[in-house]
């Protein structure tokens, strides 16, 4: 630098420090709740602030970059207003958990100027939260920029909230339950983080439209503060871009109360619109699948005497499907690659190769025939290279054999290495293991739903990036896993029963999950057994109302389907698809009650769930329209109990209109489920 150059950057400095009016920027929400102001220090620092009704959210918290390739951008800062404007619009999803979506909110963009770069900072600040974003230009750098360091905080300001978070970078990815703490015992986090304050305010941390970005988790600093913290590649470096390019949004969501939280759709207004035209192809459904069976050891994704994937075996799941009136049928283990220890073989998966047991040509025509459609399975182990290199061709074929779904999953990492998944295969030959939330693994992740969108192919990824909302820009990116899902009842120490009444206000926060629930057969290896579901039968009903999923599996056999038909056929009436969702009441990691109307229908659907405490809950049915609807009701027996007694369940009829109540007792790890079908 010289010398002249600091001079300038120093008198800048002074300038912005001391001329108060003049450094404060403030806007404001539509309803005039929330405020964002920016103010900058005499450093020349820019920091912000959130209140809420007058109460302090975000304490002063700070802006800014650091660079591998170029001088840090966090002092010597001044700040200008360039453009303000109110929006205010609906939109409509062609799926969703809602068909009509309302964007309102106030934006300002703001050039901040270390007197040699600019770099502006879009905020729009919603009733129901806050997300801005840093906006680079060309002119900021001549070549790729490295950053080193995204300087974001959020610095809570109410240090004794309550906060569930997830532990980042760890071996399992998304994959583990909730720690809830207090704000001082986070160490780094990923995202949505959910607190809750003193004063019973919520406040969700995440990020929307993550593109071309690493994913930003919260690392826990001693004053109380959040820092973000991007995802590191291989080389240390967090990002890098060239040319002009936005971040993705950092977004705090506000409730007044745990409903208002989870009714918000901020992180889907944050994304762009549709960017694939007609997608009238993708439906969401139900589906079944040779899937449950493999996770408790009946069947194998290997070839051999339990091989799942076999021609006769699909007939018969179709069949049922069919019989039944689901919508979709997912088979594991159809291809190549599975036997042996398919986690180390990952190159060994070839994507358009059917094991000789199965027929994949007569399984897609069959599928079509009995109207089922089918959903096939690609599992990588984290082999990105090896995927990468037959994705177009793979999903080519799945195009011409009318497949437009697709699972997709990338377990996998590398023994004792720190960094795992998608070998990448340097020019001298050396692999490198990349994270799976970092740069490189977002643009695999976007590759592979851009690819699938020109084939008219519908993902639903498992070992997936968080969602942050891409799904309204491109509507076939349906669903994911990215959580701690049902197939650790099957095989690990399993989920307490608390773990799904945390999901709705974190994880599902981001979008809708795969969980895959509904599984009737509880113990599943008998009573002595440590494997096993941690609920009732009507919770697992519940859960199907409640973690939402356009693409939601009935995950059990067909056999403990037939032998509890009374009950199955709530899975048979609910739909994947919604006019609108009304969460109406529940605490996180207590309880939660979701009442949702089917899209297109009269119908709605009311699923409730408790955690490990029994509770009652005085459902009030005037979300209803005028008329008259049968309820039917899947509740906890009297004496059920998820560890004692998870099987007894009573069904009744009832007729309801929108002055009804009913009080319903939920037994301890249980729930409720009910249908509300118009008369
Ligand atoms: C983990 C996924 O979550 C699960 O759904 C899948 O069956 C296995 N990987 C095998 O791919
Ligand atoms: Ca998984």
């Amino acid at each position: 630098m010289t010398l002249n150059k600091f001079f300038f950057i120093a008198v800048i400095a002074l300038l912005a420090g001391c001329a108060d009016q003049s450094s404060t920027l403030s806007v404001s929400s539509p309803d005039e709740q929330v405020s964002f102001v920016l103010q900058v220090n005499q450093q020349g620092g820019v920091h912000y602030s959130v209140s809420k009704s007058g109460e302090q959210i975000i304490n002063q918290s700070q802006l800014g970059f650091r660079f591998a390739n170029a001088e840090s951008f966090a002092n010597g800062l001044s700040v200008r207003l360039i453009e303000e404007r109110t929006v205010d619009e609906t939109w409509e999803q062609p799926w969703g958990e809602r068909q009509f979506v309302r964007n309102h909110y106030s934006e300002q963009l703001v050039e901040l100027s270390d007197g040699i770069r600019t770099l502006d900072l879009r905020i729009r600040v919603f009733d129901d939260g806050i997300g801005f974003r840093y906006e680079f230009d060309e002119q900021f750098h001549d070549s790729e920029l490295l950053i080193s360091d995204e300087l974001t905080q959020f610095n809570i300001a109410d240090r004794n909230s309550q906060v569930h978070w997830l532990k980042a970078l760890q071996k399992d990815r998304y994959e583990y339950e909730y720690t809830r703490s207090d704000l001082d015992a986070v160490s780094v986090s990923h995202t949505p983080l959910t607190l809750k304050t003193t004063s019973d305010r919520y406040i969700t941390i995440h990020e929307a439209a993550l593109i071309d970005y690493s994913s930003m988790v919260l690392r826990g600093s001693a004053n109380g503060g959040l820092n973000a913290e991007l995802v590191a590649a291989y080389d240390g470096i967090k990002v890098r871009r060239t040319g002009a390019f936005n971040t993705p949004w950092r977004t705090l969501q506000l409730g007044d109360s745990a409903t208002q939280l989870l009714s918000s759709n901020m992180v889907l207004n944050l994304n762009e619109p549709n960017k694939l035209g007609d997608v009238s192809w993708i439906k969401p459904g139900i589906y079944m699948g040779i899937w449950w069976g493999m996770h408790i050891g009946e069947n194998s994704w290997a070839t051999g005497p339990k091989l799942g994937a076999t021609t006769s075996e699909a007939k018969r799941y179709i069949d049922f499907i069919s019989e039944h009136g689901l919508d979709g049928f997912l088979v594991e283990g159809w291809n190549h690659g599975w036997d042996g220890d398919w986690i180390a073989n990952a190159n060994a998966f070839d994507f358009t190769h059917a094991n000789p047991f199965f027929d994949l040509l007569e399984i897609a025509r069959y599928a079509e025939a009995k109207n089922v459609e089918l959903i096939l399975h690609n599992e990588t182990s984290g082999g990105v290279g090896n995927y990468e290199r037959q994705m177009e061709q793979a999903y080519d074929l799945y195009q011409e054999l009318g497949v437009h779904y697709l699972k997709t999953g990338y377990v996998g990492f590398f023994n004792g290495y720190p960094r795992e998944l998608s070998d990448k295969m340097m020019s001298d030959g050396r692999v490198v293991y990349e994270w799976n939330h970092g740069q490189f693994m977002v643009n695999h992740y976007q590759k592979s739903i851009v690819e699938a969108a020109k084939r008219e192919i519908a993902i639903n990824m498992h070992e997936p990036i968080k969602p942050t909302g891409l799904r309204r820009t491109y509507p076939n990116f349906m669903t994911r896993e990215g959580v701690r899902g049902q197939e650790y009842n099957a095989w690990s120490d399993g989920n307490q029963p608390a773990h799904t009444t945390i999901l709705p206000f974190t994880r599902m926060m981001a979008g809708p999950v795969d969980f895959t629930p509904g599984v009737f057969d509880l113990l599943f290896k008998g009573e002595e057994d440590p494997s096993r579901i941690r609920t009732t039968i009507a919770k697992q009903l519940a859960l199907m109302v409640v973690l939402y999923s356009p693409l939601q599996m009935a995950a059990d056999l067909p056999r403990n389907y037939d032998e509890k038909l009374e009950l199955f056929q709530f899975i048979k009436d609910v739909p994947a698809d919604w006019q609108k969702s009304l969460p109406l009441d529940g605490d996180v990691g207590e309880f939660v009650v979701y009442a949702r109307q089917q899209r297109d229908s009269d119908n709605w659907f009311v699923g409730g769930i408790t955690n490990e405490q029994a509770r009652s809950f005085e459902l009030n049915f005037d979300f209803l329209d005028e008329g008259d609807y049968l309820a039917t009701l899947y509740r906890d027996g009297a004496d059920a109990d998820w560890q004692s007694n998870p099987y007894s369940t009573v069904i009744e009829s009832l007729e309801v209109n929108n002055q009804s109540t009913l009080g319903i007792d939920m037994a301890p790890g249980g729930g409720f489920a009910i249908s509300v079908i118009k008369r």
